[in-house]
């Protein structure tokens, strides 16, 4: 017990991934799913007036009957109003709560309970959209991995539109570590628990947040990655695939990009016939 949290107590080398599976513990998933309907916080998903008009402005972007892939779609928030306005529309993600929850709530739209690392499809969708910046959260080889399923998924000349944080977004950018002690449970367990939290630093766009919950008998730790990118640091990365850019945006409901915004929307196409 003593060496597994001494070595969970040092700075983690860089993209160094934890196999504990956040999303979908019972517990963690069940106070997920209530923050991505809090109407009032952005904490996992964005508030439904920015929903609406990010809605609004997908639709402007696609014909009535379009088929749209929503990767990372949580409890549907996106998937269902866009199907109400006419896109035959697919929601997957592997947070199985989520999705029960989406059924649930929207009998028009697809959902599918997956990891969007391992789909298989094959020109299929006019549109995949992953939104509210999932992507800055994977390491670099499931982001090639990712945008090489997301191109096959597409028809050709289908778009992908996702978001990431820029470097402007507000960081501390100083390195912490804090323990609080959760005598009557807590977000991540409902037994008490003692969770240890770092703040590590990798460069100016690259940042990690690591939960160490320490419970009877058993520690637990999640590795939270949080890649930035500058608009030209993400058309390099998107030039390694075959994508054809259309636009930057400062944010996935269409504004036009402005250098200093603390996001940035692509909108990449795949190469016609
Ligand atoms: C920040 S939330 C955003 C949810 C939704 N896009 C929204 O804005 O309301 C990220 C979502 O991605 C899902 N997710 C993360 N990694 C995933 C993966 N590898 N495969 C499928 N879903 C994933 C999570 O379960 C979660 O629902």
């Amino acid at each position: 017990m003593y060496s597994k949290l001494n070595t969970l107590l040092q700075k983690p080398k860089l993209y160094e991934k934890t196999q504990e599976k956040f999303w979908n513990d019972p517990h963690i998933s069940k106070g997920m799913l209530e923050t991505h309907l809090n109407p009032n916080t952005d904490a996992a998903s964005r508030r439904p007036e920015c929903i609406e008009r990010s809605v609004n402005w997908i639709c402007s972007l696609l014909p009535r009957g379009a088929e749209l892939l929503d990767i990372g779609c949580g409890p549907g928030l996106y998937a269902m109003r866009l199907s109400n306005r006419g896109l035959c529309v697919t929601g997957l993600d592997f947070s199985e709560r989520s999705i029960i929850y989406a059924k649930e709530h929207d009998n028009k739209s697809k959902y599918i309970w997956q990891d969007y690392l391992e789909m298989e499809f094959e020109n299929l969708y006019d549109m995949v959209t992953l939104i509210w910046c999932d992507y800055g959260a994977l390491i670099p080889e499931d982001r090639h991995n990712l945008l090489d399923r997301i191109y096959r998924a597409l028809k050709p000349g289908g778009m992908f539109l996702f978001d990431v944080f820029t470097p402007q977004r507000n960081f501390s950018r100083e390195e912490s570590t804090s323990w609080e002690v959760c005598k009557h449970g807590g977000f991540w367990n409902p037994n008490p628990y003692i969770c240890l939290n770092a703040q590590y630093y990798y460069s100016e766009n690259i940042r990690m947040q690591r939960t160490v919950i320490v419970e009877d008998g058993n520690i637990r730790c999640f590795n939270i990655w949080d890649t930035s990118f500058t608009k030209q640091a993400l058309s390099e990365e998107l030039q390694l695939h075959k994508f054809i850019p259309i636009d930057y945006f400062s944010d996935a409901e269409g504004n036009p990009f402005e250098e200093g915004s603390p996001t940035l929307c692509a909108v990449m196409k795949k190469q016609e016939w």
